[in-house]
C-alpha cells in the first residue's frame, strides 16, 4: 500500500506490517488500545458527507518470496490472497466533503471528524481524527477563526501542509501543539486582530494547507525527550499581545442592560401574572381531567 503525502492509513490491531520510506520523510502516528476506528454517525447530514466510504482504499493481494531474519525460510508477507473485510486501508484527505456553517456562528468542530474510535460511553471518544481542510468561510456577524475555548478533550494538533490559519508563524509542517483538557486556547494575537478587522466577504480558508487534530478524552503524556528537546518555551507569548477592546458603554446601552423602566416593568408584571393565571387554570383543568380518568 503506497501512502502519499496528505493521505492517512489505518493498520488494524494484530496486523504485521513494515514501513519503507522513499527519501526524507515525516509523519504522525496515533495508536489506540481499545476498539476500532469507524466513520462518525452522520445524524441529520444523512447518508453522504464528510469522509465517504467509497474513498477508502485497501491493498490488493500481493506477496514476497524471500527469507526474512526471524522468520526462518520465509517472509511474513508471503500471503497471495485473502478473504474478509479486516484489512488495512488508506484515505486521501482531499476527498473529505466539508460541511460548515453558512449563515452565522460556528458549527461544533466535530463536523470535521474523519474517523472516530468510540469508548463504551456513548458520545465519548477514545480518539477522534479531525482535519481542517481547504473550504469557504462565509458566515456573517461572526469571528471566523476558531473561537477561544477550553474543553474536556485533549487536543494534539499537527500540520501536514502549508500554514494553519489560526497560527501562521511558529507552527510548521511536521510540528505539533498540545492543549490538554481544560486548558484555555485559541488563535494567536495576530490572527485575532486580522480577523476582527477584515470585511466579512466570502473567502477561501486554508487553501494549500492541511492541519489535523488527534482529540482524546484521555490525557497525553509528553516524554522526557520531547519535554527537554522539543518544547517551545515561548509558545504562550503568541497570546500576550492580545489587547483589551472594551469601551465604556453609552448611557442608552446601560439602560438596555439594566432593563425597562419601573413604569414599563409594572405592565410586564401584570402580563406575567395573567400568563401564570392562565397556566394555573390550564393545569387545574388537567388535574380535574386526571381525576375524571381515575374515576372511570
Ligand atoms: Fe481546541
Amino acid at each position: 500500500m503506497l501512502v502519499e503525502p496528505n493521505e492517512i492509513c489505518v493498520i488494524q490491531l494484530g496486523m504485521r506490517f513494515n514501513v519503507s520510506v522513499m527519501g526524507e520523510s515525516r509523519g504522525y502516528v496515533l495508536e489506540v488500545f481499545d476498539s476500532h476506528f469507524i466513520l462518525p454517525d452522520l445524524g441529520p447530514i444523512g447518508a453522504n458527507g464528510l469522509a465517504n466510504p467509497r474513498d477508502f482504499l485497501s491493498p490488493v493481494a500481493w506477496y514476497e518470496d524471500r527469507e526474512v531474519k526471524g522468520y526462518e525460510d520465509h517472509s511474513p508477507f508471503d500471503v497471495v490472497a485473502w478473504h474478509g473485510n479486516y484489512t488495512p486501508y488508506k484515505y486521501n484527505l482531499k476527498n473529505f466533503m466539508v460541511i460548515n456553517a453558512v449563515a452565522f456562528d460556528h458549527a461544533d468542530p466535530s463536523i470535521f471528524t474523519v474517523l472516530t474510535c468510540q469508548s463504551t460511553r456513548p458520545g465519548v471518544a477514545i480518539a477522534d481524527f479531525v482535519i481542517f481542510p481547504p473550504r469557504w468561510g462565509v458566515t456573517d456577524n461572526t469571528f471566523r477563526p476558531p473561537y477561544y475555548h477550553r474543553n474536556c478533550m485533549s487536543e494534539f494538533m499537527g500540520l501536514i501542509l502549508g500554514k494553519y490559519e489560526a497560527k501562521e508563524s511558529g507552527f510548521m509542517p511536521g510540528g505539533c501543539t498540545l492543549h490538554s483538557m481544560m486548558t484555555p486556547h485559541g488563535p494567536d494575537a495576530e490572527c485575532f486582530e486580522k480577523a476582527s478587522k477584515e470585511p466579512l466577504a466570502p473567502v477561501r480558508v486554508a487553501d494549500g494547507t492541511q492541519a489535523f487534530m488527534f482529540e482524546s478524552s484521555l490525557s497525553f503524556r509528553v516524554t522526557d525527550w520531547a519535554n527537554k528537546t522539543k518544547v517551545d518555551e515561548n509558545y504562550y507569548t503568541c497570546w500576550q499581545p492580545l489587547k483589551k477592546h472594551f469601551t465604556q458603554p453609552t448611557s442608552s446601552a446601560v439602560q438596555a442592560q439594566e432593563g425597562p423602566s419601573k413604569k414599563k416593568l409594572k405592565k410586564v408584571i401584570v402580563v406575567l401574572i395573567c400568563v401564570s393565571l392562565k397556566n394555573v387554570h390550564y393545569h387545574w383543568n388537567r388535574v380535574l381531567s386526571g381525576f375524571a380518568l381515575c374515576d372511570l
